[in-house]
């Protein structure tokens, strides 16, 4: 058959047809064609799990335990209704929001996850490099694979903060925050709910090996993610990058590593250390978040770990309301577990939180497509957000802050 326009097939003429429609150009790259298919971050996800050996993907995608947190984390975002304001000029809604001294363009921030160049080589720096792009903070955290120093040699000019686990050794837990000083990170977040690692039921039916290895099962994997196994064996080894001393330890034994005996006075410890931001990141009621804010805390990271320590916690979006009521209007309140939408952050920004800290969102797109899989996610984030502000008749962030419990109905 002809070309656009050429020939001619009975009852149709060809060359209108070809002045009406366009042709759509190519996409060669693989990578782009795919991340072009993904809508929202539910198809970045769908995408990773075609392309990701399922253990890994579920190391990611699984919860502790029954998976309950994890599930209510998601229903408490998306059981709220909006009812919007209509007719108030949203031509230029304003999308930045302060946040500890600085001005985000965006009330998000991306959180520490451990192990991320199992998730793809692309890892830690690929993930900062994005975050970048977008003028967001990125988290290291301390199970990173890639190292304090070697993260600020390459993504230099990236607002990086540095998570810490509070570790049985104390002479540890100081050179880790000394090291994050010197190396220009911001802020410290200190997780508290990992006094012993949760119990990951899937991790655990999978038989996930950390750092993954070519075992039988895994060679079963290999037909049907190819490309996850060729990255892999093209990359440097995977380790615990942060520890000189213990970076080839299993998964196993990193719950020995975590201090189970962790108090107040390890934080009043640290605030007397650490001169920079400090961030308290764990399941944090009204009377912890007070007890955070007592102990110096600049800020307090409601969390359930994304319902992947203590299983049952009760959703962090369930407890802003009555955080931002204990600490008052002027203290920093972030919020995670459950954001996989736009409208997710401005739910949270409507019920008293400053800002919004993504986990699975960017690794999904991590997983969908390396570095531009994490800029996809941002992106998708960036314009629900906009929309979302533009649709409830709110023309900024601190609009929807003033204002937002307003537009709220709990279904
Ligand atoms: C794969 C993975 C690894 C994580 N590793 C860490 C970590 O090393 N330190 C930490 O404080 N939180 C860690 N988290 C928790 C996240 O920082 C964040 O609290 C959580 O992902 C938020 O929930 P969400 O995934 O539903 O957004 C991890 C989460 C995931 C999914």
């Amino acid at each position: 058959m002809a070309a656009w326009g050429g020939g001619s097939v009975p009852g149709v003429n060809l060359r209108e047809i070809g002045q009406l429609v366009r042709m759509k150009p190519v996409e060669l790259n693989a990578t782009r064609r795919r991340l072009a298919r993904c809508h929202d971050v539910r198809d970045l996800r769908a995408c990773a799990r075609r392309l990701t050996p399922r253990p890994v993907f579920d190391y990611v995608d699984g919860g502790a335990d029954e998976e309950l947190s994890m599930v209510a984390n998601r229903e408490a975002f998306t059981r709220w209704r909006f009812t919007p304001r209509v007719l108030v000029d949203v031509s230029a809604p304003d999308t930045s929001a302060p946040l500890l001294d600085r001005v985000l363009p965006l009330p998000l921030i991306l959180g520490p996850t451990g192990y991320t160049r199992m998730i793809h080589p692309a890892g830690e720096i690929g993930v900062a490099r994005a975050a970048g792009r977008y003028g967001l903070p990125y988290t290291l955290s301390t199970m990173a694979t890639t190292s304090i120093e070697d993260l600020a040699a390459a993504a230099a000019d990236v607002d990086r903060w540095f998570q810490l686990y509070l570790l049985q050794d104390a002479g540890l837990n100081a050179e880790l925050v000394d090291r994050a000083a010197a190396c220009g990170y911001r802020v410290l977040v200190v997780t508290v709910d990992t006094v012993v690692a949760g119990h990951r039921s899937r991790d655990r039916r999978n038989g996930l090996v950390i750092p993954p290895e070519l075992t039988v099962r895994s060679i079963a994997s290999i037909a049907s993610r190819p490309g996850y196994w060729m990255r892999m064996l093209r990359s440097p080894a995977i380790d615990f990058a942060n520890f000189a001393a213990h970076r080839s330890m299993t998964i196993e034994q990193t719950t020995a590593f975590f201090s189970p005996a962790i108090t107040w006075d390890d934080i009043a410890a640290l605030r007397e250390r650490w001169t920079g931001k400090l961030v308290i990141k764990g399941p944090l009621g009204a009377a912890g978040a007070r007890r955070a804010v007592q102990a110096g805390a600049d800020a307090v990271q409601l969390s359930n770990h994304g319902g992947r320590q203590l299983d049952r916690a009760a959703p962090p979006a369930d407890l802003i309301a009555e955080v931002r009521e204990a600490v008052g209007p002027d203290r920093c309140v972030l919020v995670d577990s459950g954001i996989r939408h736009g409208a997710d952050i401005a739910t949270g920004i409507a019920l008293g939180a400053d800002a919004a800290v993504i986990g699975r969102a960017y690794l999904y797109g991590l997983m969908a497509g390396g570095e531009p899989g994490v800029d996809k996610a941002l992106r998708l984030l960036a314009t629900q957000f906009r929309r979302t502000l533009q649709l409830l008749g709110i023309t900024s962030v601190a609009d929807l802050r003033k204002h937002g419990h307003e537009l709220l109905t709990r279904r």
